[in-house]
């Protein structure tokens, strides 16, 4: 059977080749539950010594529920997007209060917890938990769709292919084995079944792909090219700087200096090196976006403001 042979296949390789991650040692739920956020738009690599900080810091859930906001989004500084760090603390209290401080095993209750969605809902219940959970993301998406139905589907899908998606997953997923099919899978489609360099030629997997073979012949041409979305930014010193960054530098300086009062002129040229007077209404827009998002309260008038954190 081919989805059989599809996770011996990569069992196999995942023995051999698999990474020593710090949260995959002891996958107690906790771990898993921080490792998943802080692994939501941030690099494997970037992650590690920031997961090892965190978990000394607040080395349980009811450590991290106990904290404040403010020690959260400290513990948190050099990840970027904050409002993770924010929810991943709510999710804590949540729990708490409202779970005995027992992180929920199932897809059902998780799913209802701030912070998270489908997918980790799914990453919890697996790698915690070892059930028999998909946990799609980008990566696990592309691996199943190339294997099985020869597409390098990049695009977003319908629901109704979502859910054809989620129920072949589930078929793959070997009795007690879903944490190691899923790490397995992560491990595989950053190394072999990568996005834009698949390694075919050298995959243990490429006798039923159904992908490899159109690979081999047509190259570039088999991927699916993604429109790439440009993060809004500006240009610092002429170099392309996301919005993101200039975000983070702002909540840092409040944290430094609570209830200052700025001219709009000094907070710019303290968050951009190349700050004109030009960008006013950029940085007033990024002060209302962190106030929306509930990093920072503003007040302001005319060329006055004053930045507080909202806890
Ligand atoms: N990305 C998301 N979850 C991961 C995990 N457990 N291991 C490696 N990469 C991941």
């Amino acid at each position: 059977m081919s989805s059989n042979t599809f996770s011996t296949g990569i069992l196999e390789w995942y023995n051999i080749h698999k990474r020593d991650l710090p949260w995959r040692n002891h996958p107690e739920p906790y771990h898993v539950l921080v490792s998943e956020i802080m692994l939501q738009q941030t690099q494997v690599s970037r992650v590690i010594e920031k997961f090892y900080e965190f978990t000394r810091r607040f080395p349980t859930l009811q450590d991290l529920a106990r904290a404040s906001k403010a020690e959260v989004i400290r513990a948190w500084s050099g990840l970027g997007y904050n409002r993770r760090a924010l929810l991943l603390h709510r999710f804590a209290q949540v729990v708490v209060e409202e779970h005995q401080g027992i992180i929920p095993n199932t897809r059902e209750e998780l799913i209802k917890l701030p912070g998270i969605g489908p997918y980790t809902a799914g990453s919890i219940a697996s790698f915690a938990f070892n059930k028999p959970e998909p946990a799609i993301d980008v990566n696990v998406r592309r691996i199943y769709m190339r294997y099985f139905e020869g597409k390098d589907q990049g695009a977003p899908m319908g629901k109704k292919e979502e859910q054809e998606l989620y129920q072949l997953i589930k078929s793959t997923i070997p009795e007690d084995q879903s944490s190691a099919l899923h790490n397995a899978l992560m491990d595989f489609g950053s190394s072999v079944c990568t996005r834009d360099t698949p390694q075919c030629g050298g995959c243990p997997l490429r006798q039923a792909c159904q992908f490899a073979p159109r690979y081999t012949i047509q190259k570039e041409k088999a991927l699916f090219v993604m429109e790439k979305k440009v993060e809004k930014g500006v240009s610092e010193n002429g170099r392309y700087i996301p919005n993101r960054i200039f975000r983070g530098r702002i909540v840092e300086l409040v944290r430094k200096n609570e209830n200052k009062e700025w001219l709009l002129e000094e907070l710019g040229k303290a968050v951009k090196k190349d700050y004109s007077a030009l960008e006013k209404d950029w940085l007033r827009s990024l002060c209302q976006g962190l106030q929306k998002d509930k990093l920072i309260v503003f007040t302001s008038q005319g060329e006055r403001i004053v930045l507080h954190l909202p806890w």
